[in-house]
């Protein structure tokens, strides 16, 4: 069996060099981040930890899947060396610093989840603070998350290096996500929409594409710049196409690079 730690004395037994931190109910993406873990270091930490400052909305946190045993089988199958899932009063004993996110985190997912990005870096600071890992690896899936990580990370001037992972994709494309097993099977067809927009050479196509598609209703759909996460200008090197928007009930987030993925 895989080592469970719950406490911050549990964690002072050994020292871990990768984090790679997570909200459980684990699957192929949270798995290749820790294969990739795997391969900078054999000391691997997962953090499983649901953390209730980055839910805008009480029904999703209560909902939020929960599979422990199973989490643990999978982290270890892709080379953990151990999982902490601490209770909420580990991490937020009072008093934690909480960290904004600034304009960007005003942004896309922040628009639509206020607080959101605010959450996810507290939290992330929090876990920082009592894993003092040296790497930490988070998913290209949720590239404006990464971005916000890299920019607190460089701001706080950490000695934590930040790798990324690129998304993995189920065989139809779509983005591998926790929140896929509420679509049935017409919502999955769907879904489809969203990769093979992300792939067209031209926003313009993009968007007649999507439009194609009235069970899929747009939240946003921009090219940015990756280095600074605003709107893209024609000579930007680094373009990115990021897009959320909702199948019914359930939202759906993704990004590529443009003009790689032919
Ligand atoms: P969670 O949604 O569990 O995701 C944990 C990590 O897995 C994130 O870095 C995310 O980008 C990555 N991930 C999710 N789906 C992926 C996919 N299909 N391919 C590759 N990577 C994927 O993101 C969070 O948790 C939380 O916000 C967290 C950072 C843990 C802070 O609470």
């Amino acid at each position: 069996m895989i080592d469970l730690l719950k406490s911050v004395d549990d964690l002072a037994r050994q020292k871990y060099d990768v984090l790679v931190p997570t909200m459980g109910a684990l699957h192929a993406g949270h798995q290749s981040l820790i294969k990739l873990a795997k391969s900078k270091s054999e000391n691997v930490l997962v953090s499983i930890f649901v953390n209730p400052l980055q839910f805008e909305n009480k029904d999703d946190l209560i909902n939020y899947p929960k599979s422990l045993e199973k989490d643990l089988e999978l982290a270890k199958a892709a080379g953990a060396t151990a999982v902490f899932a601490p209770s909420e009063s580990v991490i937020y004993p009072g008093n934690i610093e909480k960290i904004s996110a600034g304009p960007i985190g005003e942004l896309y997912e922040g628009a639509a989840r206020p607080g959101h990005f605010s959450g996810v870096l507290t939290v992330v600071k929090r876990l920082f603070d009592l894993v003092k890992p040296k790497v930490a690896v988070f998913g290209e899936k949720d590239f404006q998350q990464l971005f916000l990580i890299k920019q607190m990370v460089k701001q706080l001037s950490l000695p934590i290096e930040i790798i990324s992972a690129p998304t993995i994709r189920d065989l139809d494309q779509v983005a591998v996500s926790s929140r896929n097993i509420k679509l049935n099977e017409s919502e999955r067809n769907t879904s489809l929409v969203i990769p093979q927009a992300l792939k067209m050479a031209t926003v313009e196509q993009m968007k007649k594409l999507l439009a194609t598609e009235s069970g899929f209703k747009v939240d946003y759909l921009e090219v940015i710049d990756e280095r600074t996460f605003m709107p893209a200008a024609a000579d930007t090197i680094n373009k990115r196409v990021i897009i959320a928007g909702w199948v019914n009930q359930v939202r759906l987030l993704d990004n590529m690079r443009m003009g790689v993925n032919k």
